[in-house]
């Protein structure tokens, strides 16, 4: 029977980069943040763990820094779906890495989603949501959550110019997700520029796109600093994450 369910004769495919080479200055812990434990296990393995077991996706990408050994990290094992690429200065610079290396073994029009190490609550349902919406989308977009705080854009001295209007304020979160070829293009040229990249939506606007913005949880934060380190583990608890119970 000839097989009329694709036209392009080939479905583009889903890979996860998550960039982890950051040196968490804002923590002052004693290691980098990532390597740090939320119940027995790293805050990198419980963020690996979403997309080395989410049954769409490819392969993982991690980006580590230049002293660590992968061997002596309590990874999860992946089945040969989990790859390695160096870290750089900024996190514009690790993404950049990570994508050269996907463009060697991926196609362009294949999707990538980018997504911090500090982020290990992401719930699983915010992946598949993006997944879903962006599959058929021409630019693609992040995961991002409306602002629930009035947001006040400073004079750059100490005083309020203007109030945003708070229907239109999100938090920008990650995973990201754009195809390989116009992500890799558009980190590329921002950073020529000389545009500060903070995230991958940041460069993709660079190029005149708009990303879709995906309502997710807020469940989903960066641990930063030191008294979020609670808050995940609470998070990670409340989606049955983290073995332990509460106290009588
Ligand atoms: N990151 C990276 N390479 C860098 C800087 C950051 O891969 N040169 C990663 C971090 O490991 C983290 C994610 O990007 O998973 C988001 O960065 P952030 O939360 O700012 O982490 P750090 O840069 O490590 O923290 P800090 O800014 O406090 O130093
Ligand atoms: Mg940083």
């Amino acid at each position: 029977m000839a097989d009329i369910g694709s036209t392009s004769g080939r479905d583009p495919a889903f890979w996860a980069l998550i960039p982890a080479a950051g040196i968490g200055r804002r923590m002052g812990s004693d290691r980098p943040k990532q390597y740090l434990t939320l119940g027995s296990r790293t805050i990198l393995s419980h963020t690996l763990s979403i997309f080395l077991e989410h049954p769409r996706i490819r392969g993982v990408v991690l980006v580590l820094g230049p002293d660590i050994d992968p061997d002596a990290l309590d990874l999860p094992l992946a089945g040969g779906r989990l790859f390695r690429a160096a870290g750089g200065a900024e996190r514009v610079d690790s993404v950049q890495n990570g994508l050269e290396f996907l463009a060697e073994r991926a196609h362009s029009d294949d999707w990538v989603l980018v997504h911090d190490a500090a982020r290990p609550c992401l719930p699983l349902e915010d992946v598949d949501r993006l997944l879903r919406e962006l599959r058929d989308d021409p630019v693609g977009g992040l995961l991002a959550s409306p602002s629930s705080d009035t947001i006040k854009w400073s004079d750059g001295a100490g005083h309020v110019e203007r109030t945003l209007d708070r229907e239109r304020v999100w938090r920008a979160l990650t995973p990201q997700m754009f195809r390989l070829g116009m992500l890799r293009e558009a980190n590329a040229c921002a950073r020529d520029a000389g545009h500060p990249v903070t995230d991958e939506a940041s460069a993709i606007e660079f190029l005149g796109q708009a990303p879709r913005l995906i309502e997710g949880s807020a469940m989903n934060i960066k641990i930063t600093r030191a008294e979020d380190l609670e808050l995940a583990r609470l998070y990670l608890m409340q989606q049955g994450r983290l073995e332990g119970r509460f106290s009588a």
